[in-house]
């Protein structure tokens, strides 16, 4: 086969101009996932299954420690199958409010026909006391799921550890309710923690997990969690578009991304921390700089100031490419394709745009 080569080069030379922290998806592929790829082993999806597929669901759910896998093309749509398997119609679905699967994917509310409750948390936790109480609250519908994230986007990828999980998961199941992990970024999570990521992922009835944040994959992400409940599962999946036909292509990728990402994460929180650490003592003490767990950084800018869109802006005249978060925030994540000078690049650029901007 020929394509690996040149569309990796080609991929590689797409990218070299930026700069790019907006976010961990920007990530290319591999050498090693497009070679994969191109020598994966492939058939019909939709009809009798899809060989490498078929291997991508089994050793995602043997990571997690859970019984079953089902491939799918989003996070967004694992997520929403996870809703449309475990929580009937006409019930309620209590989420962290300030989850994704809130405040981006609520929508799915309307497609599954369930409400969508979001809870204050901490931090992407919820008090048990508030959680509690939103599950048992008087006169509303029954809750049929209840939805975390772990790593938490929103609070700048904070961890959920286990113990904070099996409380969640408790409760649920105490209010009949299950619980469902929106762990997009779950490995970063358990390289956060210094614990296997089964640990983490034991501690919900359903877990999605992407490929193509952090580890690199060009798309894709796994559902995990009980058979019975993939199964229903798997026929939503057909009936929402999801079913793929020779997507072994794809899950090549993912089974790479598996086997040789997760090690290399240690080394995108390494770096948010130097960015962050570098920010603070170069960027005027009026902008907050968060502290990171994982690979996330926000700049809270000052409101009497030029807002975020403006800033994204004149980074890019810099040749930096940050993610405007709401007016006042701008949002840096690291990844595969950041490294030490980059992260020194992107602070000596946002001083240059500070001391235009707040100076
Ligand atoms: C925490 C979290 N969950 C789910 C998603 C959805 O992923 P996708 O865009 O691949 O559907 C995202 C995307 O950024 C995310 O950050």
């Amino acid at each position: 086969m020929t394509l690996a080569p040149p569309l990796s080069a080609h991929l590689a030379e797409a990218h070299a101009p930026w700069i790019d922290l907006r976010s961990d998806t920007v990530t290319l592929p591999t050498e090693a996932m497009l070679q994969r790829l191109a020598q994966a082993e492939l058939g019909d999806d939709g009809l009798d299954g899809d060989p490498t597929v078929r291997q991508l669901e089994r050793a995602v759910a043997d990571l997690l420690g859970h019984e079953a896998g089902l491939y799918t093309p989003t996070a967004t749509m694992a997520n929403l199958l996870a809703v449309l398997s475990q929580a009937p119609r006409g019930s309620r679905v209590v989420l962290e409010a300030g989850s994704h699967m809130l405040l981006s994917e609520g929508g799915g509310a309307l497609l599954a026909g369930v409400e969508y409750q979001g809870v204050a948390g901490q931090g992407g936790a919820m008090a048990t006391e508030a959680l509690q109480a939103a599950l048992a609250l008087p006169g509303a519908a029954a809750c049929g799921l209840v939805g975390l994230e772990n790593s938490h986007l929103n609070s700048g990828g904070q961890v959920l550890s286990a113990q904070v999980l099996q409380a969640a998961q408790g409760c649920a199941h105490r209010h009949g309710a299950r619980l469902h992990l929106d762990g997009a970024r779950l490995m970063n999570a358990a390289v956060a923690l210094q614990v296997p990521v089964a640990e983490l992922a034991r501690q919900a009835d359903t877990v999605s997990l992407c490929l193509s944040k952090g580890l690199s994959a060009p798309a894709g992400a796994v559902l995990v969690g009980p058979a019975e409940t993939l199964a229903v599962a798997r026929r939503h999946r057909k009936v929402l578009g999801g079913t793929q036909r020779q997507i072994g292509l794809l899950a090549a990728t993912g089974l790479e991304a598996i086997h040789s990402q997760p090690a290399r994460l240690a080394r995108d929180h390494d770096l948010a921390g130097r960015l962050a650490r570098a920010l603070r003592q170069q960027l005027p003490p009026a902008l907050g700089v968060t502290e990171p767990v994982t690979n996330i950084v926000f700049i809270d800018l000052p409101q009497a100031g030029p807002q975020s869109l403006a800033w994204a802006e004149a980074a890019l005249q810099h040749g930096v490419r940050v993610r405007p978060w709401g007016p006042w925030r701008l949002r840096l994540v690291t990844h595969r394709h950041i490294d030490e000078a980059a992260v020194d690049r992107a602070v000596e650029a946002l001083q240059c745009v500070a001391d235009a901007l707040a100076g």
